[in-house]
C-alpha cells in the first residue's frame, strides 16, 4: 500500500450552480446551492485514500462551525487526522465556487490554512520519514512550502508539488521537488516566464521534471526525454472542480508503476472525477479507473 503525507489546505466549498457566469456588476438567479468539503490538500488526501493509499493529512482548520465537519469528512474517508491542527480565533478556509457548463470560478479565503506553519509540518516528521511520497499544493504559506521541501530532502522522501494557485518559486526550491504538476498558466507563473511561450519549451527549461495538465486534452510529462502526451479520456463533464486534485493524488498513488502508467491512470481518474458534482463527488475507486482504462482499450 502506498503511504502518503499530504501537506495542504482544507476548505469548505460554497458552491452555486448557474446557467452561466455573471458579468461584472450583474446579478443572476442561480439553479442550486450546496456546501461540500474541499481544499486542494483535503481533496488530494481523499482522492488518494479512495484509490487505496494510506494517507496522513497535515493541515489546519479554524474554531468555527465548519471545523468539525471538515475533519470528520476526512476521517470518514480513512485519512489519518492527528496532524490536523485547530487554530483558535480563526475561521476555517472557504472557497466560494460558481459552476456553469461544467467549468468553475473559485475565490479562496485561506483562514486557518494561512496559519499552517513549518512547526506543524515538523511534528509530522515520523510519518514523513516513513512515507513513499509527500503531496503538496500552494494554498498554504510559502515558508511552510519551503520547510516541507527541506524536511523531505532530509528524510529522502520525494515531493510532488502541485503549484496551485500559482506563484513564482525560487529555482532552488523547485529542484527539491521530484515532480511539479502545473497547468500551462501555472508553469509560466512558477518560472516567471512569458505565458505566451510554448509550454513544451517551458517544460524543458524547468529545473525539475514536469507533469503538465491540459484539461480534456490530457497531460504532458517529461523526465529526461522530450515531452510526451497522454491523451485525456472522453467523459461528460458536470463539474471540473477537484479534477486537478484527483490527477495529483492518482499520480502519487500509482507512481511506483512507472511515470507513464501513473500519468495514464491519473488522466483516467481525473476524467471520472468531473462526472459528478462537488470536488470530491466523482473521485473514483481503483475498480472504476480500471474499468475506464479497459473501455478505452476496447474502443
Ligand atoms: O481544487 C479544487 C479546490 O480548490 C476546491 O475544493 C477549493 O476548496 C479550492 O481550494
Amino acid at each position: 500500500m502506498t503511504r502518503l503525507v499530504v501537506v495542504g489546505s482544507i476548505n469548505m466549498d460554497l458552491v452555486t450552480v448557474a446557467q452561466r457566469f455573471p458579468a461584472s456588476g450583474e446579478t443572476l438567479l442561480g439553479e442550486r446551492f450546496l456546501s461540500v468539503h474541499g481544499g486542494k490538500g483535503g481533496n488530494q488526501a481523499v482522492a488518494a485514500a479512495r484509490l487505496g493509499a494510506d494517507v496522513h493529512m497535515v493541515g489546519a482548520v479554524g474554531d468555527d462551525g465548519f471545523a468539525h465537519a471538515l475533519c470528520d469528512a476526512l476521517v470518514a474517508e480513512g485519512v489519518h487526522s492527528q496532524h490536523i491542527t485547530r487554530i483558535r480565533d480563526c475561521s476555517s478556509g472557504t472557497a466560494t465556487i460558481t459552476v456553469a457548463g461544467g467549468e468553475n470560478q473559485i475565490i479562496v479565503v485561506p483562514g486557518a490554512n494561512a496559519r499552517l506553519s513549518a512547526a506543524h509540518v515538523n511534528q509530522a516528521r515520523p510519518e514523513i520519514a516513513s512515507a513513499d511520497a509527500i503531496l503538496m499544493q500552494m494554498e498554504i504559506p510559502l515558508e511552510t512550502i519551503e520547510a516541507t521541501l527541506r524536511i523531505a530532502q532530509q528524510e529522502r522522501v520525494p515531493v510532488i508539488l502541485n503549484p496551485a494557485p500559482a506563484q513564482r518559486l525560487p529555482s532552488d526550491w523547485l529542484k527539491l521537488a521530484r515532480y511539479v504538476t502545473p497547468n500551462q498558466h501555472e508553469l509560466a507563473v512558477l518560472l516567471g516566464a512569458d505565458p505566451s511561450e510554448d509550454f513544451r519549451d517551458l517544460m524543458r527549461q524547468a529545473p525539475c521534471p514536469v507533469v503538465l495538465t491540459r484539461g480534456a486534452e490530457g497531460a504532458w510529462f517529461r523526465e529526461e526525454e522530450e515531452p510526451q502526451l497522454q491523451r485525456g479520456f472522453h467523459v461528460e463533464a458536470i463539474d471540473s472542480t477537484g479534477a486537478g486534485d484527483t490527477f495529483n493524488a492518482a499520480l502519487a498513488v500509482f507512481l511506483h508503476e512507472g511515470l507513464s502508467i501513473a500519468v495514464r491512470k491519473a488522466c483516467a481518474a481525473a476524467a471520472l472525477s468531473v462526472t459528478r458534482m462537488g470536488a470530491r463527488g466523482g473521485m473514483p475507486h481503483p475498480a472504476e479507473v480500471e474499468a475506464l482504462l479497459a473501455r478505452q482499450r476496447n474502443e
